[in-house]
This record gives C-alpha cells, structure tokens and sequence, in this order.
C-alpha cells in the first residue's frame, strides 16, 4: 500500500512480460481480449507472440473514435498489443458494446498506453464508465505514461457498455479491453463489484506473473519490503483451492520478517478513507518443518485479531478472504503476528486488495433499450450521443430522447424521441399519411393501457415514418381483448380505433394482447373527418360506412366482432375460394346448415366448453350484424366474454346451443359483399 500500484503495475508490464514462454496452450474460452486500434491491415484474430492470447480488434464494437500507434521507440520492450490504440476526440461519451453473460463474475480490466501517440506529450485524464456507474479515473497526468484498472463484475444483462467520458480538454484513449470469466464461487462481495487495489506476490524477483501462469489473467506485480526476508521452495503447491487457482510460482516465495519476532506488518492509506476493502490473502509454507518446528500465527486488522492461530501447510494452498474492512481515518493496518506457541516467524506469500464499488444506477428498461438501438440500426442514425445507456447518466442522455429516470430504484424508461431541429418535417399538408402517423403519435402519448401496445418511439425522417413500439414477442393473435373497451370508455375524450383487424392485434410472451396501429384513430371529440382516406382491411369495415360515410365506436364493435369470429373458426375473413366469400356470409350458411362442428377451429380438436365457444359466437355475430344499432357495447363485450372465460373455466360438458339459434337473427343479405 506504500505507492499506487497501477503506477508500478505498468512499468512492470513493459519491462518484464518477455520473460515468459507460452508453457502450454492454454484454455481462453469465454475470454475477450481486444486489442484497440488495430488497424483494418493486420490480421485479427491474432495470437500475441508473448502470451499466447488471442486477441481481436475492436472494431466491431465501437462505432466511434480513431485508431493510432504509439511512439516507435516503445515497439521494443513492449508486447504487440499495446502499440495500438483508439482515440476519442469527439463526443463526451463513446462506448464500447461487449456480449457478455448476464450473471457471470468477470475480471475486467481496461489499459491505456499513451505512448505519446500524438507527438504532443501530454497526458490525458478521463473517466471509465460501466454501463450508467462511474467505475474509475484514468490520470496519466498523475500516475505516468501508462495506466491499466481492473475490475471484477458481474454484467446484470448479455450486453455490458465500458465508456470513456471526456472530463477536461484531453482526449479519452484505450490500448486494450480484456474480459475473463471467473469461478462464480470465487471474489464474492455482498453488494457491489471489487476494484483492484493491489495484487501482489512478495518476492524479490522482478517479473510479474500473468497468463498463461495464472489461467485466469490475474496479473501479479513482485512487492517487497527491507524490513523483510525472502524463503522460497523450488516445488510446485497445491493451488486447485475452490476455484481461486492462484498461480504455483507466486507460491514459491513468501516474506517473514527479518527481525523473528516482530510481526510482518502492512501499512498504507486509501485516497478516500470511507472506502470499504476486501482482503484476499494467500498462504502456502515454503519449508518443510522439523517435528520440534511450528509456524502458527493470528491475523490482525488495526490491531484487533481477525484470524486466530493460522498454520499454513506445506505446499497445500489456504485463502483467507476478510469481510468487508474499513480503514480509520482511511489509514490500514495488517499485521501477521506469531503465537506463543510458534517456533517461527510469520509467513505470506500473496495478498490482493479490493475496494467496494456500488453500482446503484439501474440500467434502463431493457425492452426500450433493444427498441431504440433497433431504430438506431434500421436508420443507421450514427450520432456520437447515441452509445452507452439511452437515459443514464442523466448528463449523456441521448440526444432526442425523453427519458422517465426520477428515482435510482425503478429502471429508467424512455418516454420519447422528439423531431429535432430523429430531421426535416414532412409538410403537414402535403400527405394523408403524415395525418395518420401524427394521430397515432399523438395518441399513443396519451393512452396507456395493458391491452394497448406502449409506443417507445417515433422516427420521422426524410421518406421514413415510423413508430416504435413496445417489442412483441408473440406476433400472432389470440384471445384476451380489453383495450379496445378502454379506448372507447376509459380515455378522455373516448376513441375509435378504426382499424382493428387480426394483423393489428400483437401478442407478448404472456399471450397479452395489445391494439397496435392507431394511424385512423380519432377521439370522438377531435373527429370531424367524415371521410376514410385510406383503405381499411376489407372485410373488417363497418358495412354502415358504405351507407352513411362515418366510422364511430360501433364501426370498432363490428371489426372486432370479425376478428372473434377469425379467432373461432380459423377462416379467413375473406376467401373467395370459398362461395360464400365473407366470413359472416360463410357462418350464416353453416348455421343454416346446421353444420356446426365444421365451424370450429380444427385445430383445437374439440378441446372446448362447446357452452362458451357458442357464447362467443353468438357475441361475434352480434357485433358483426350489418346494424349498427343491433351491436353491442365494447364494454357488453367484454363482460359476456369474460363470462364465457369463467364457464369455459367449469369443467361441466353440457352442449347446449339452444339459446345461441333462438336468439340469432341474422339477415345474410345485408353482409356486405368483398371489394
Ligand atoms: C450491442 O451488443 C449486443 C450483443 O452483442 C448486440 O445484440 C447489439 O446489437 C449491440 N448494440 C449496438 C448498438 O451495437
Ligand atoms: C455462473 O453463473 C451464471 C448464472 O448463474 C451461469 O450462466 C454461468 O454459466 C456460471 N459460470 C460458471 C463459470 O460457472
Ligand atoms: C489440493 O487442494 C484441494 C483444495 O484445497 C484439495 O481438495 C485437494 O485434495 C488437494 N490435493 C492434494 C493432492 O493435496
Ligand atoms: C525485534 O522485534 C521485537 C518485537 O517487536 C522488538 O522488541 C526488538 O527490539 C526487535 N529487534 C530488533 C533488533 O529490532
Ligand atoms: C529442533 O531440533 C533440532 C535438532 O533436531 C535442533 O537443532 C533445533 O534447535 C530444534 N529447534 C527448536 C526450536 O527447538
Ligand atoms: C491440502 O488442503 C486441503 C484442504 O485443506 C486438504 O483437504 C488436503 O488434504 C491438503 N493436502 C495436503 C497434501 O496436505
Ligand atoms: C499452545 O501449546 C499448548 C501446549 O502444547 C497447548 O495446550 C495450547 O493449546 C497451544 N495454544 C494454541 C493457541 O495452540
Ligand atoms: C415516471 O416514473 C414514476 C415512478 O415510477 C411514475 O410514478 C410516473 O408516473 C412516471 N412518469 C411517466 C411520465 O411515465
Ligand atoms: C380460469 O382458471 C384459471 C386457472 O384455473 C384462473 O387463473 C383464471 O383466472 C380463471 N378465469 C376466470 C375467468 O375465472
């Protein structure tokens, strides 16, 4: 804890990385490594010659910045994939996209090698992001010429952002991004992710051990104090403990203090003093003890014992991980302290220091996120605002955007995509279709309901309008209909959708239906248009339309009571296949015929209450009568629907259409015929 180790981390890394050979090919599933800048002419994936990593450009994973190389002299002592890098001199926030799995505890690490790659010598400072949470402040000014921070995180989705955020007039840059699985069972925290401190094996030598000694690509500096004596073993321990796999020659050497009967101590101060810290510490014993020998000693944090009477075993690996400790008045003390009973001084061979990072800031609403980078893709809108979390932070909220993001416990939503100064406005004279596109824009604002599919969004751009809806996994119908009730009775002013049809219909996971398409929705109130301009599905139409030109609430009851009928039977609604084309006219033959079975749906084998299934469609062909008069209310329908739901509940098999022929009174010659 004496200096930063980041600092002496990176100077490690340069000088020392080529004493390593690639012992044996090892495994790198789920690792991602890439190498930043790497320009378009070398081949990727590539495997670096000192490492035996493979690593990929990254192209494929950031839309923005640029790529450069550092300066020449530094190709010498440095491994191939710090030579790149990628550079951000616009936008205040640039993102990289990684695929990740959600739940996976990852080590993460970010390095930046300036390398004076501009030719301009100055360092820069910037921040690291992970998603919408600060993780950390890269400052060349203050720690040199090199920096690399790491991390270990668990993503909460499949997808993970790390962002660069400009914070003063230098440019954000980074030289590699590497992500590597860990055990799940290994750095567990209560709440929050672990920021690397340190990690140190305590030994004399001047190398650092990484991958491919250490199979998880911790990276592990040589720390050693004077007041110190080194004990080493030339024979490989036992490391395979719960996962953790801490590399063998990090436990061939440990420090006990020179002086025998002091304690070993560790000392240090934290730059924010209210940080909480996890301490991971590694014990192998080097030598092999005489009977009459015993090495036994307690643990001790700012002076109290944490850890009774500790004995490590010979070449057998034991991990002491602490709870979470605080330092007071962010001064730390460790202190390894031999018993009475001990015949030898206390030993270490490796520590690591985490400090406890919370993430509060949830991370936006994950189906708006997939709608809105959707309409990023579809319109290839490549704005430098638009990477990283849509709504969070706040402060790099996308351009555009409207976000409901008021408190850190409810996911942020995206309430809006405005015009800006997402465009040039078509004219709102020049087409019908514009009208229809701003109604259903306009409405959609306003109206939220279960049954009605949530507008996310709307582009208006050049020749392409379109709206953005809530992403509907199911895209067929089914049953389950309220919203078309609440348009009509629960808005104010009340609705009349004008286009219900089965393809307008969308189904979630949850086979919830929702009403999409609201482009010929009127309130009554605003309706004065006495005209349909565009051409609504055939066979859904209100026949009274072609009588009196008007379309109003009852014009909805009729389109849905086709949609009902569509559902039962599995016909088309129009089929001129068929002698009798529409629908209505083909479900009067049949009741006439009295051919009831060849009505319902084959395809539900006749697994039905028949009592429901004809309640149903009875209620169908009342709101399909031609007369408007004779139809029933949205809200009658859906009472009597979800009657029929509750008998279709009851598992008594009573087949009784008596009510259903009694109460028909179906003029066929008034279905209008197919245009
Ligand atoms: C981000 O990455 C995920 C997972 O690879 C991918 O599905 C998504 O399209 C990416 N988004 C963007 C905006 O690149
Ligand atoms: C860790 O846990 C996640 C989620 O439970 C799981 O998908 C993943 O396979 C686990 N990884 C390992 C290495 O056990
Ligand atoms: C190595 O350590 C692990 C876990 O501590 C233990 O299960 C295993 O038996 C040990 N192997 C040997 C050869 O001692
Ligand atoms: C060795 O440590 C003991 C216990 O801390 C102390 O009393 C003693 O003075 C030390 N000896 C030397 C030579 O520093
Ligand atoms: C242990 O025994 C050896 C002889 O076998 C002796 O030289 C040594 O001093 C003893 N050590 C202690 C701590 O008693
Ligand atoms: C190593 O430690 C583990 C766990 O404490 C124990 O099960 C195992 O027997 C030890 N192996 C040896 C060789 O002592
Ligand atoms: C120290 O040794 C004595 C005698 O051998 C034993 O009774 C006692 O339990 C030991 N103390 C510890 C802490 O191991
Ligand atoms: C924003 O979220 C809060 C809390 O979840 C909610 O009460 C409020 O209605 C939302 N506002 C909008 C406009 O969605
Ligand atoms: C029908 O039964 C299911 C489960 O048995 C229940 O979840 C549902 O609420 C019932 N529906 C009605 C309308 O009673």
């Amino acid at each position: 804890m004496e200096s930063h180790p980041h600092e002496v981390l990176f100077v490690a890394l340069i000088a020392t990385f080529a004493i390593f050979h690639i012992a044996q090919a090892q495994d790198q599933e789920g690792f991602i490594s890439l190498d930043c800048g790497l320009s378009p002419n070398e081949v990727s994936p590539y495997i670096e010659p000192i490492t035996g990593l493979r690593f990929s450009s990254d192209a494929g994973f950031i839309q923005s910045g640029q790529i450069a190389r550092v300066d020449k002299s530094l190709e010498a002592t440095s491994l191939k994939s710090y030579m790149t890098l990628r550079y951000f001199p616009d936008g205040l926030r640039n993102c990289y996209n990684l695929s990740v799995n959600q739940g996976t505890t990852y080590l993460m690490r970010a390095t930046a090698l300036y390398g004076n790659y501009d030719g301009l010598k100055a360092f820069p400072k910037f921040d690291l992001y992970i998603g919408p949470n600060f993780w950390v402040t890269i400052d060349m000014q203050k720690y040199g010429d090199g920096q690399a921070e790491e991390i270990i995180h668990i993503p909460r989705s499949n997808s993970l952002d790390v962002c660069l955020v400009k914070t003063d007039t230098s440019t954000p840059i980074i030289s590699l991004l590497e992500f590597r699985p860990l055990d799940n069972d290994t750095y567990i925290t209560g709440l929050g992710s672990l920021k690397n401190f340190m990690r140190f094996y305590l030994s004399k030598s001047e190398s650092i051990v990484a991958f491919p000694e250490d199979i998880k690509d911790r990276i592990w500096e040589p720390y050693f104090e004077s007041e110190w004596t080194q004990i080493s073993t030339t024979l490989k321990a036992n490391n395979s403990d719960d996962g953790y796999f801490v590399p063998r020659n990090v436990l061939m050497t440990a420090a006990i203090p020179a002086n025998a009967s002091a304690p070993l101590s560790f000392t240090g101060e934290l730059d924010s003093p209210n940080d909480e810290l996890y301490l991971y510490l590694h014990f192998s014993e080097v030598q092999a003890l005489r009977a009459n020998e015993s090495r036994e000693f307690d643990i001790l944090w700012s002076g109290d014992v944490v850890y009774e009477a500790l004995r490590p075993e010979y070449l057998n690996i034991t991990i002491i991980h602490s709870p979470p400790l605080t330092c007071e008045g962010g001064k730390c003390n460790l202190q390894l302290k031999r018993t009475k009973n001990s015949t030898l001084p206390p030993l270490l061979n490796a520590i690591e220091v985490y400090t406890v990072l919370k993430f509060p800031q949830l991370e936006t609403n994950k189906n708006d996120v997939v709608a809105i980078k959707d309409i990023k893709a579809t319109y290839e809108l490549n704005r430098i605002t638009w990477q990283g979390d849509p709504c969070v932070p706040r402060k790099f909220l996308w351009d555009g955007l409207d976000c409901n993001s008021t408190d850190t416990l409810t996911l942020p939503r995206i309430t809006s995509l405005q015009r800006e100064k997402a465009v040039k406005l078509l004219s709102p004279s020049s087409t019908q279709g514009y009208k229809e596109f701003k109604a259903e824009v306009e409405l959609l604002l306003r109206v939220h309901h279960i049954n009605l599919v949530n507008l996310v969004g709307y582009c208006d751009e050049r020749d392409h309008l379109a709206l953005i809806y809530e992403y509907m996994s199911n895209k067929d119908l089914k049953h389950h209909l309220s919203g078309l009730e609440y348009l009509h009775t629960g808005c104010r002013p009340s609705m009349v959708h004008r286009d219900v049809k089965s393809t307008n219909i969308l189904l979630d996971e949850q086979f919830t239906a929702k009403i999409a398409d609201f482009g010929l929705s009127r309130s009554f109130q605003l309706g004065d248009e006495s005209h349909v301009s565009t051409v609504i599905a055939p066979g859904y139409l209100d026949p009274e339309y072609y009588r009196t030109g008007r379309l109003a609430e009852m014009s909805d009851v009729y389109s849905f009571g086709i949609v009902l009928l569509e559902i039962i039977t599995n016909q088309r609604v129009i089929d001129q296949a068929r002698e009798q084309s529409h629908i209505t006219e083909w479900m009067a033959f049949m009741l006439n015929r009295g051919d009831i079975t060849r009505i319902m749906d084959p395809n539900l084998h006749g697994d039905y209450n028949s009592r429901s299934v004809w309640r149903a469609l009875e209620l169908a062909m009342m709101c399909a009568n031609p007369s408007s008069e004779k139809r029933p209310s949205m809200s009658q329908v859906v009472i009597e629907l979800k009657e029929c739901l509750r008998s279709e509940n009851k598992t008594e098999g009573v087949d009784s259409y008596s009510s259903f022929e009694q109460s028909m009174s179906f003029d066929t010659k008034a279905v209008p015929s197919a245009r």
